[in-house]
């Protein structure tokens, strides 16, 4: 394990856990065995992120992409998101964790809705980490909704700043990430928090979503701990 006495540990990390369906493909296991996986790597990383005293952690779990995928694909994702919600309210609970849902839910069914708006409802009150999962999430998406929004609120004499546009994204009252992690190699944004990333620090694992850990989250501060943040100055 790393030493992180000493170390600033990130305010907010965002994740992209990719690599799921490689991790399967390479055990000769169907593509869902390596969701599965990926979800209790998501809820070992929320007890991790909690204990080493981040903020705020954003993991994408579904994008508004990702409903292209086989009809198969999409219901298993669904039937394991109807499983988790279930075994992370609990979680949270004993964690001190506030879970929050950004994207747009209203594409999902009832019962699912049901269960989001009951996590953020149920753990509110809690003030550790703050927990958000970004599902039907697309960074174009949340941008064109916010514009809706701010269309309809609109009074002619208050000017367009950056702070009111950002007071429309889901991600309303939350710090921009410091930190982005992607597993599994990939070089891009994949429509992720396109308006928050404009100034994150970005890491890149090979490792796979189902095998990250601790100390790969570890490598991944340390590495954050050695870059140096100019946001434009000299
Ligand atoms: C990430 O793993 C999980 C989701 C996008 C839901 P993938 O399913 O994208 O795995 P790879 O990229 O195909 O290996
Ligand atoms: C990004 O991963 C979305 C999530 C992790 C939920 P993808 O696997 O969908 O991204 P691409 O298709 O490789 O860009
Ligand atoms: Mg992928």
């Amino acid at each position: 394990m790393a030493d992180l006495t000493n170390m600033v540990i990130p305010r907010h990390v965002a994740l992209i856990l990719d690599g799921n369906g490689r991790w399967a493909k390479r055990r000769g296991l169907p593509r869902t065995m390596g969701h599965k996986e990926g979800c209790k790597t998501v809820e070992k990383t929320v007890e991790i992120a909690a204990r080493l005293g981040i903020d705020y952690l954003t993991v994408y779990g579904f994008s508004t992409e990702n409903w292209k995928r086989s009809v198969e694909e999409v219901g298993a994702l669904m039937q394991l998101f109807r499983y988790y919600m279930v075994r992370l309210l609990k979680i949270a609970k004993e964690n001190n964790v506030r879970v929050r849902m950004i994207g747009d839910r209203r594409r999902f069914d009832q019962d699912i809705i049901d269960g989001i708006n009951r996590l953020e409802e149920e753990t509110k009150e809690n003030t550790g980490l703050t927990f958000v999962i970004a599902v039907n999430y697309g960074g174009r998406d949340e941008i064109v909704r916010a514009v809706g929004k701010l269309l309809r609120d609109r009074k002619d004499e208050v000017p367009i700043t950056e702070e009111l546009f950002a007071s429309y994204l889901d991600t309303a009252g939350m710090p921009d990430p410091d930190l982005l992690i992607r597993t599994s190699g990939e070089l891009r944004l994949s429509n992720y928090l396109l308006w928050q990333l404009a100034y994150t620090e970005i890491y890149v694992t090979d490792c796979l979503w189902p095998d990250f850990n601790q100390e790969e989250l570890e490598k991944a501060i340390v590495q954050y701990n050695n870059r140096e943040r100019r946001f434009g100055k000299a």
